[in-house]
């Protein structure tokens, strides 16, 4: 039996036996991110089917519009007039606590003749922008700022080859999207594969982008060029249906069909973990929708969990799915071992730290280390109070870790859920039984 948020934005979780039922998860931010921004420079109109309506997409929305970007709300839709010049914003553009509106739109901005300052909540505020700033700056672009507050003044840029530190699709995607305007190759290579959202979508949308993903990965737009409008139905998000997929998978007699769900390569690391962890995930239909494959996919409890190992290549593939996983891997018989994750440090909040201040608190074995984390299992966890600081994804994955504890699990800051999965409470009562 679950309880509802009160006043404090607590939420209380008390422990339930299984998952069932049909879910089509809240739509994918990074993908609805994209879609409003890609709307916003295209040639044309566009209309975003079933994007997310979470806090974070709100922002990036909000943004533009400040920026000269017309749109119009049908049910369950967004129509977008894009303006033939983005004009300066007025005031100071709110990120929110969205890092991909931030890095993304720095991008955007910079290739333009305008300046803006962009802000944040306290989480934003405090992670590393230096890492799309650097690459603009080489582009041409004027940017004061390594943290948020960031201003920048947008020109005319060169196109560059950027050889990024970190597989980041935030960087990656701002530096490509700053090469639309730039003439010439805009290329970014990366130490591993991070998702190539705006690689497939520019590439269903008209503009030249090349990628090379075997021993390098490498990803190049050729510029000037614009995307056409385009209709676009946002798939559900594997980031937010992990939480779901964990529950099911740890609780015995649980079965929950994910329909519409995104299943690009470069998000379903999840799928290959729960494969490892012995919950094999069932494909039922697929199709693709403006480059993005889509399928329905059930998931039914384990019969026996077994510890995993995640590092290197896979760590983009599930960097927010990590918290979650973890949850799972104190159910597992065996040490599951995730490393080559520092990024998790400068997410919306430290998530190595909290995620393992949390677990500890309701009795796993969990040591950490600078760039992840072991966790020896199984434990019988018991119910306690979490902190989320401001990071919808350790409330969401401490709500689940809740349904597997003895007695209550209190989630204090539970509003942050609401920046990505606004619907996550209703879903949660209503699969479990
Ligand atoms: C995102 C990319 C990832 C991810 C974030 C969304 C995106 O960040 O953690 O939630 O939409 O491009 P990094 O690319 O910085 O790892």
């Amino acid at each position: 039996m679950l309880a509802k948020y009160n006043p404090r934005m607590v939420l209380k979780v008390e422990p339930v036996k299984c998952m069932r039922g049909a879910f089509r998860p809240p739509s994918d931010k990074s993908l609805t991110h994209r879609a409003y921004m890609l709307g916003a420079i295209a040639s044309e109109e566009s209309v975003v089917r079933k994007p997310l309506e979470g806090e974070d997409c709100e922002s990036t929305l909000s943004c533009l519009t400040q920026m000269g970007l017309r749109s119009e709300r049908g049910s369950g839709e967004v129509k977008m007039m894009p303006a033939d010049e983005w004009r300066q914003p007025e005031g100071p553009l709110d990120c929110g606590n969205s890092g991909t509106t931030m890095r993304l739109l720095s991008g955007l901005i910079a290739s333009r003749p305008i300046e803006a300052t962009l802000t944040g909540d306290a989480s934003l505020s405090r992670r590393p922008m230096k890492r799309v700033a650097e690459p603009l700056r080489q582009m041409g672009a004027e940017i004061e700022g390594d943290t948020p507050p960031l201003h920048i003044a947008g020109t005319q840029l060169r196109s560059i080859t950027y050889d990024s530190p970190v597989a980041s699709a935030q960087v990656k995607s701002a530096i490509l999207l700053a090469g639309l305007r730039a003439h010439g190759r805009t290329m970014v290579l990366e130490p591993f594969l991070s998702r190539d959202h705006t690689e497939r979508m520019l590439s269903a949308l008209g503009v030249p982008v090349t990628q090379t993903k075997n021993n390098e990965f490498i990803s190049a737009v050729d510029g000037p060029a614009r995307p056409v409008g385009f209709e676009f139905l946002v798939p559900g998000d594997i980031s937010g249906a992990a939480f779901f997929m964990v529950a099911a998978s740890m609780l015995d007699g649980s079965e929950v069909d994910f329909e519409e769900l995104g299943i690009n390569p470069t998000r379903t690391g999840i799928l290959d973990v729960l494969t490892v962890a012995g919950a094999e995930p069932k494909y039922e239909h697929e199709w693709v929708e403006l480059g993005e494959p889509v399928a329905n996919i059930r998931i039914e409890s384990a019969r026996d969990l077994r510890a995993f190992e995640i590092g290197g290549g896979l760590v983009p593939r599930l960097i927010d799915e990590i918290p979650a996983l973890c949850v799972l891997a104190t159910q597992c018989e065996g040490t599951t071992v995730i490393r080559d994750a520092k990024e998790l440090r400068v997410k919306e909040s430290d998530r190595i730290e909290l995620t393992a201040r949390g677990l500890r608190a309701m009795g796993a074995e969990i040591e950490t280390f600078e760039d992840g984390l072991a966790i020896t299992g199984p434990t019988a966890l018991h119910g306690a109070t979490i902190e989320a600081q401001l990071d919808h994804r350790i409330a969401m994955a401490f709500a689940i870790a809740g349904l597997v504890a003895d007695g209550t699990t209190e989630i204090v800051g539970a509003e942050a859920i609401g920046t990505s999965f606004p619907s996550f409470e209703a879903e949660l009562r209503r699969l479990s039984s």
